[in-house]
């Protein structure tokens, strides 16, 4: 009897086992994705219109013409279907719809109308970002955003805008990589204002918050409609020598603030973002911020190893991008399972608003696309709920305080095709990944 039991053991275990591979297995050659996933890519304003005065133009990270998309929209939309993509998000550029304060350009509006109705005539679903990094003039000269009023300044232009494009738009990101913004251009010093103090970027951080769970209540009373969540990134963390006790305290302090401190903030209700040995933000329950997101927007691009002394270092010896960054797919699936965490605690979906590679030569991106892509087709099977993939970007564009050096593009800034696109217009046709893709046997 025993050694029978034992062979149906044996034999439902291997039935469990194919079963299982089965579910992850290609339908007819393909890794399909969900009916109705979003595949597109991503911009942002000032990186790819040109001709924008704000608090970066007039402090010394001026983006010219840049892409020059504010006159060349059309092709950029002819690009987007050429991709065969369903999806674009784009950001509206707060200095040229308010360039002062309280006096609101209804013919500034009309260039991102004119984008919206481009994409409705071509029935692609558009992503609109509120605020990507940048700011007018005004609010920075009244001390930008640690200066709690540009809270209600931020609400005033969200108002405004919301209302005027509500009709084209559902899918609304109301701040870009707050956590990136806060650090970069308050306590690394890299972005405007330039500042290097770690109290103003947890500040900074806080009033993003608010501003974000204020932004999300006023939208859905405008439009009942819409969806609204924030954009952020994610970067994956490791001790740069794995049982250093030390560096694996930095990794936790940098995970938890940089890394999850928004998503807990809002799954709680309460601000507690604390960094040891520095005035940290602590506010009490606020009922607007509890659950104040309909999805969670991701942005992901790479690991980084922490040191102990605190620093970001890239593991040398990986495959690398032209900037240096590291290139590790399986950070992509790493990343979802971090948000959907808190994705779950809500019921709520995740929305990957940005990924991709630098790469001006277009011998890495190809495989970066597939094997990114390949992660998250892995990460739904696994039951994460996942809506979308926008590739970071449609063409090169103003990199921010690297300038015009980094490639991310699946197009130059003038517009010539890398074949790497090709591939993202086959998996964006297919909803899927073709097996001889992945050269799986
Ligand atoms: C960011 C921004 C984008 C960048 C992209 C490449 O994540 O910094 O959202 O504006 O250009 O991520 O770094």
């Amino acid at each position: 009897m025993n050694k029978f039991l034992k062979l149906i053991f044996i034999f439902s275990n291997i039935f469990i086992i194919s079963c299982d591979n089965q579910k992850n297995m290609p339908e007819n050659n393909i890794y399909k994705f969900p009916d109705n996933f979003l595949w597109g890519t991503s911009t942002a304003s000032y990186q790819i219109e040109g001709g924008i005065i704000n608090d970066w133009s007039t402090n010394g990270l001026d983006a010219g013409v840049s892409a020059d998309s504010f006159n060349k929209y059309k092709e950029d939309i002819n690009k987007i279907k050429f991709l065969n993509n369903n999806a674009y998000r784009f950001s509206l550029e707060w200095a040229r719809i308010e360039p002062e304060k309280g006096k609101f350009d209804i013919k500034a509006l009309q260039y991102y109308k004119n984008i919206l109705k481009e994409l409705k005539e071509n029935n692609i679903t558009p992503m609109v970002t509120l605020h990507h990094f940048t700011n007018p003039t005004w609010v920075s000269k009244n001390g930008g955003w640690e200066n709690n009023q540009t809270i209600n300044d931020f609400l005033k232009f969200v108002n405004f805008t919301v209302n005027e494009l509500k009709d084209d738009v559902e899918i609304w990101i109301t701040i870009n990589e707050p956590n990136v913004y806060a650090f970069k251009a308050y306590d690394a010093g890299e972005f405007p204002p330039y500042k290097k103090n770690r109290e103003s970027a947890l500040k900074v951080m806080s009033n993003l918050l608010k501003a974000h769970a204020e932004s999300y209540h006023l939208i859905h009373k405008i439009d009942k409609k819409s969806k609204v969540g924030f954009a952020q990134h994610i970067a994956i963390l490791e001790p740069y020598f794995k049982l250093n006790p030390i560096d694996n305290i930095f990794v936790y302090f940098q995970n938890k603030i940089f890394n999850e401190s928004f998503w807990e903030s809002i799954i709680s209700g309460e601000i507690n973002i604390n960094i040891p040995g520095i005035n940290g933000v602590n506010e009490p329950y606020n009922p607007n911020l509890k659950n104040a997101m309909d999805f969670i927007g991701l942005n992901y691009y790479t690991r980084w190893y922490v040191n102990s002394s605190g620093e970001q270092l890239i593991d040398k010896k990986s495959e690398l991008t032209d900037i240096g960054w590291e290139i590790y797919p399986k950070g992509l699936s790493r990343s979802l399972k971090i948000a959907d965490k808190y994705a779950k605690k809500i019921g709520i979906p995740i929305y990957i608003t940005e990924n991709g590679i630098d790469d001006g030569n277009d011998n890495k991106r190809n495989e970066y696309i597939i094997n990114h892509t390949f992660e998250v087709w892995k990460s739904i099977q696994d039951g994460i709920d996942v809506k979308s993939y926008m590739y970071w970007s449609l063409m090169d564009n103003f990199e921010w305080a690297e300038k015009f050096k980094p490639k991310f593009g699946l197009y130059t800034i003038e517009r010539k095709m890398r074949n790497s696109a090709l591939t993202y217009k086959e998996i964006s046709q297919n909803n899927g990944i073709k097996k001889d893709l992945l050269k799986i046997k």
